[in-house]
């Protein structure tokens, strides 16, 4: 017998947890802030809404109806047919992912260790001895570099980390992933809301509130609304399978378009925290919000370097990060995991070994290849790069508009009403909105945002 979720709410904590990660905690709010505030934000909710709600439960309606692995799941649910490669391209999408996905992670362990050992401090005062006008944020930058261009010790943070998402996994579906969400969401959730209330207090925190919610209409372009639309996808987790697995272990009595909506609105919300969490601390201490991985590592270490209480409020922070990174890469080796145990016929032991182990290989290269290896570039991009751009730019949008196609068309109509009534028990009302939006408005989305990543358009 396949194991389920044991709780309605457990699966909406899985499913939020995978959703929440690093797209939330630093993507979020630097695309909001580069793109015109509120006005962004605006158009992120649209895309959210029209976009990323109908292929959420698209991939739950997929999973939960044929309880199976990625690729099980498209054989199952049209014997003898090549979308079966779907779900088997998929599985390899995850292995990238996560390939580049744990060094950041594994960054995040790094830098909640320096929290706890005050080095932040340390490092900043012990340059202003030999250099006194030297400036914390130039000091962490080249802390911050060293450390991710070096060679062993970002390949052991990662390691760790890839062990605890394998010991965690090891657990099962409600000992494992469903025990770690129940437990760990909420406490990312208390965590997130003692830093924003902070944040809210601090002097100046007006100016970070106007920059993220001020709309400013002139910054829209094209650009702004597919770049809405990519972090709506990387944001939900959609288009690349992780949530057909989630779907699986969903009994067949869940609903589907309310968990998915609980999911979209709980990811939302903490990406808005998130923002409100950063940008008044970074203007209250006259920080210029940076884009990109320094955002966290570099600007947010010279705030809490100079705010009352920063070391409480930086170790509180990394924990929030790594908290949030750990359930999200939970749902990437879980979606390797279940395509070796139940496709290829591993044991789930053995399976979990063979993803860790492969996703491990990955990764070490991901790693090595900012410091060491940067030279041995692939289409001009260092091995890190190339597999964050083919991921985001190519897969996963192939990835949303084949599950949107599949569902919209290809899949019996008579599964779907059912997935999406609980059989008859509920209305159902919006089943045609639904089917037409995956036929055609999400595939031609899609594929407006597929042709801008690869510079087309
Ligand atoms: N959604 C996660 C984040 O915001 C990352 C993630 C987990 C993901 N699983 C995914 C992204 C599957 C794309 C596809 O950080």
């Amino acid at each position: 017998m396949r194991s389920t979720f044991s709780t309605r709410l457990g699966a909406i904590a899985a499913a939020a947890g995978s959703a929440i990660g690093l797209g939330n905690i630093w993507r979020f709010p630097y695309m909001t802030g580069e793109n015109g505030g509120a006005a962004f934000l605006l158009i992120y909710l649209g895309a959210v809404l029209c976009l990323g709600i109908p292929l959420m439960i698209a991939e739950f309606m997929i999973g939960r109806t044929a309880h199976a692995d990625v690729a099980g799941s498209f054989r199952k649910l049209l014997p003898g047919s090549r979308w079966y490669w779907v779900g088997a391209v998929s599985v390899f999408v995850a292995i990238v992912i996560l390939g580049f996905y744990s060094v950041i992670s594994g960054w995040t362990l790094e830098y909640t260790w320096r929290a706890l050992t005050n080095d932040f401090q340390t490092s900043v005062a012990s340059a202003q001895l030999v250099t006194p006008d030297a400036q914390a944020s130039q000091v962490l930058t080249m802390d911050f570099n060293a450390f991710a261009t070096s060679q062993l010790p970002p390949i052991l943070w990662a390691s760790l980390f890839i062990a605890i998402n394998a010991f965690i996994l090891l657990g099962g579906v409600q000992k494992g992933i469903e025990r770690a969400s129940n437990i760990l969401m909420p406490i990312l959730l208390l965590l997130l809301a003692m830093l924003c209330v902070n944040s809210l207090t601090l002097p100046g925190a007006a100016g970070g509130l106007r920059f993220l919610f001020e709309p400013d209409f002139s910054k829209v372009t094209g650009q702004t609304v597919l770049a809405a639309c990519g972090q709506a996808f990387f944001s939900m987790s959609v288009g690349m399978g992780c949530l057909i697995i989630y779907g699986s272990y969903m009994d067949d009595n869940t609903k589907i378009g309310k968990t998915a909506l609980s999911v979209a609105g709980l990811d939302t919300m903490i990406a808005i925290l998130a923002g409100i969490t950063i940008f008044p601390a970074c203007y209250s201490y006259n920080i210029t919000p940076n884009a990109g991985p320094s955002l966290i590592f570099i600007t947010l270490p010279s705030v809490f370097v100079a705010m009352p209480g920063g070391y409480f409020w930086a170790l509180l922070f990394f924990i929030l990060v790594a908290l949030a990174a750990l359930t999200s890469t939970m749902s990437l080796l879980e979606a390797e995991v279940t395509f070796f145990d139940e496709t290829i016929g591993m044991t789930r032991r053995r399976a979990i070994m063979v993803s860790a182990l492969i996703t491990w290989v990955f990764c070490v290269v991901s790693s090595l290849s900012l410091g060491v290896w940067n030279d041995y570039k692939i289409a001009g991009l260092n091995f890190f790069y190339f597999c964050d751009f083919i991921t985001s730019n190519i897969f996963m949008p192939l990835g949303a508009a084949a599950i949107s196609l599949f569902v919209g068309w290809k899949l019996d109509r008579q599964i779907v009403r059912d997935a999406i009534t609980n059989r008859k028990e509920d209305s159902g009302w919006y089943l045609m909105p639904l089917i037409w939006a995956l036929r055609v408005f999400c595939p031609a989305v899609i594929f407006l945002v597929f042709l801008k990543g690869l510079g087309l358009i």
